[in-house]
């Protein structure tokens, strides 16, 4: 299959071209610096240089490649995030999942594309009621904290939009939280340094995901499910006060510090006292079903052991 892949050479596009590529499929990759060209050559693409909110431009990039399918993995995260100011942090990103939604999915169409396959995310925009895993049926939260409002109405709108552009058969991946190669540096970074607490009782649940599975997932995606949302994570679903210490002992870290509810919001907000103590995570269920996928790595006590650094698990080990 033609495949245009959007953001091609940040986290997910690195792990992506490769297996697209072992698939057989012929891949145009974006970027927006020519000085990453080179890189997605050797990764097996043919890269093309555009930024994801020039409409024109996207538009020209996308019918020269006359792609079968699409793949929007635009977002604009590497400059680390601000939990108490969450939403400027992600004010590029919230552009490209909306503006440069609209740009990709009227390039793709005009140019006869079949498929279109976006990111998404799942973990904290999940309702923080009820039962402490959630599936694509239940509701996201009606009533985030106001640091993340701009970036939750950017996510409805991508998952609003992308299934419902017929005839394109448009599919929405919500990824869990990345680990893995190039994808969980600053993050561990941040347990090493003991600089992130467990925060009141560490009940908030996060659900994971090893980078090579979502690149496998979204390969999946490109030959399986009918439209809609499906959720990507691996099987295990965890409490803060169960992945936390187990990351910070897997990492040789000193174990993390615990701080109180009252502490947490004074230092570091809301939204971070929400991820530790009441975010649900979400199943795979769906995705296991519908798409034909399995995760690689199960499970994130695996993963945090030996798939921080590794894109593939050892065989035969636990
Ligand atoms: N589910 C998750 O947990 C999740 C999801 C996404 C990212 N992350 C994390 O966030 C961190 C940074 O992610 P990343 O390395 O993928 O970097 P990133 O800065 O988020 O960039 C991702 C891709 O989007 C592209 N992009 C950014 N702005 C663009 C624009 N205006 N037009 C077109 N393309 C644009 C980048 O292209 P250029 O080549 O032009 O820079 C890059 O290819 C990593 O640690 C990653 O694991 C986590």
């Amino acid at each position: 299959m033609r495949v245009f892949v959007a953001g091609a050479a940040g986290a997910i596009g690195q792990q992506l071209l490769p297996q697209l590529i072992a698939q057989g499929h012929q891949v145009t990759a974006s970027t927006r610096s020519p000085a990453k060209a080179a890189r997605l050559r050797e990764l097996g693409a043919e890269p093309v240089v555009v930024d994801g909110l020039d409409a024109v431009a996207v538009g020209e990039a996308v019918a020269r490649a006359e792609p079968e399918a699409v793949v929007h993995q635009m977002t604009s995260l590497a400059g680390g995030s601000d939990l108490r100011h969450f939403d400027r942090t992600f004010a590029v990103t919230n552009r490209l999942r909306t503006q440069g939604t609209d740009h990709l999915l009227a390039a793709a169409a005009a140019a006869g594309a079949r498929r279109f396959i976006a990111q998404s995310y799942t973990g904290w925009p999940n309702i923080r009621e009820g039962g402490p895993v959630k599936t694509e049926d239940d509701p996201l939260d009606p009533d985030p904290p106001a640091a993340q409002r701009e970036s939750l109405a950017a996510i409805r709108y991508l998952e609003r939009v992308v299934p419902a552009t017929a005839p394109l058969q448009g599919i929405v991946l919500r990824y869990g939280s990345f680990y893995g190669p190039g994808a969980s540096d600053a993050f561990v970074g941040l347990v090493r340094k003991r600089r992130l607490p467990v925060i009141g009782d560490g009940g908030g649940v996060w659900s994971f995901l090893h980078i090579r599975d979502a690149a496998a997932a979204t390969v999946a995606a490109l030959e399986h499910g009918r439209p809609g949302v499906y959720n990507v994570v691996d099987d295990e679903p965890a409490r803060v006060r169960e992945w936390l210490p187990f990351l910070a002992q897997a990492v040789g870290a000193k174990p993390p510090r615990r701080i109180p509810v009252w502490l947490g919001r004074l230092a570091a907000g809301e939204v971070a006292v929400a991820a530790m103590t009441q975010i649900r995570g979400s199943s795979n269920a769906r995705a296991k079903r519908e798409l034909g996928w399995q995760p690689a790595w199960p499970s994130w006590r695996q993963g945090f052991s030996g798939g921080l650094a590794a894109a593939e698990p050892v065989r035969g080990a636990a």
